[in-house]
């Protein structure tokens, strides 16, 4: 009973793996065909050829999101490609441990603003010129954004940037038929969270916390993600959407 995606063009950044890997083999079960980016062709060949193996058609644009020319190349390669975009998923994130606040250095401040916030904003613009009225931009946050800490200052206030972007691209858009919506992560097995919880994070304490017991799976995600992206959700906009298994 999934929603029906046939023939939409979908981009998705960080789609080489975790979140983005999901989601890219998620819209094309569903029929959609699938620009697949991330920095490294290689890694996103192999996420191609499955999308392929299911019938669709998958076009690999490597792109560092944090860089507006190589933003526009992405797009562009969209454009040239499949001459629209139905559905683009801002998913690319980093998300480096902040040392204390005085101890933060330009480059770690810089980077982390770069990929979370810079690049899904510059890439909204771009994709917005070649959208249909029903289109949809999906902006994957993070818990981070609502309940900072210490160790996620950075991350968090750029998620946080990502959800004031949300409101107020849906705002924009909205009367040319584009919505635009958040999906507020918590914590999904992926290698960035494996690599994150690091031995210093108490896996059971945290689980504990979650009234569902676990960490989500990847495959959790595809479920909101075709409905934010197909008409399933036409009336949807401006929305920060949580998916944390209730914690
Ligand atoms: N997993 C969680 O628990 C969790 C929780 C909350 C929010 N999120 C958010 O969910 C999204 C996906 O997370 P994930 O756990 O799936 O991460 P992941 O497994 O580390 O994957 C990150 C993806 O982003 C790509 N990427 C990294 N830097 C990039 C850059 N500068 N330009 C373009 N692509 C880049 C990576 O590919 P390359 O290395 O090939 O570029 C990879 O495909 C992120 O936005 C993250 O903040 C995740």
């Amino acid at each position: 009973m999934q929603p029906d995606l046939t023939g939409k063009v979908v981009v998705i950044t960080g789609a080489s793996r975790g979140l983005g890997r999901a989601m890219a083999l998620g819209f094309a079960r569903a029929g959609a065909d699938v620009v697949v980016s991330s920095r490294t062709a290689e890694a996103c060949e192999e996420v191609a050829a499955e999308i392929r193996a299911v019938g669709r058609r998958a076009v690999v644009a490597p792109c560092h999101v944090g860089r507006w020319s190589e933003c526009a190349h992405l797009i562009d390669r969209a454009r040239a490609t499949f001459g629209r975009i139905d559905v683009l998923v801002n998913n690319a994130g980093i998300a480096p441990v902040a040392p204390a606040l005085q101890a933060i250095g330009e480059e770690l401040f810089d980077k982390t603003l770069a990929v979370n916030l810079k690049g899904p904003l510059r890439l909204t613009a771009l994709a917005a010129d070649l959208m249909p009225d029903g289109a949809s931009v999906i902006n994957i946050s993070s818990r981070a954004s609502t309940k900072p800490t210490p160790p996620t200052v950075v991350y968090a206030a750029a998620k946080a940037g990502l959800n004031a972007l949300t409101i107020a691209a849906a705002q924009e858009f909205g009367p040319r038929g584009i919505r635009v919506n958040a999906i507020v992560c918590g914590p999904f097995r992926t290698s960035s969270f494996t690599k994150a919880l690091d031995g210093t994070v108490d896996e059971h304490a945290l689980t504990d916390r979650i009234p569902l017991r676990r960490i989500g799976d990847p495959e959790e995600i595809i479920g909101t993600a075709l409905w934010l992206g197909s008409a399933a959700s036409s009336y949807v906009t401006g929305a920060l959407i949580t998916l944390d298994g209730g914690a």
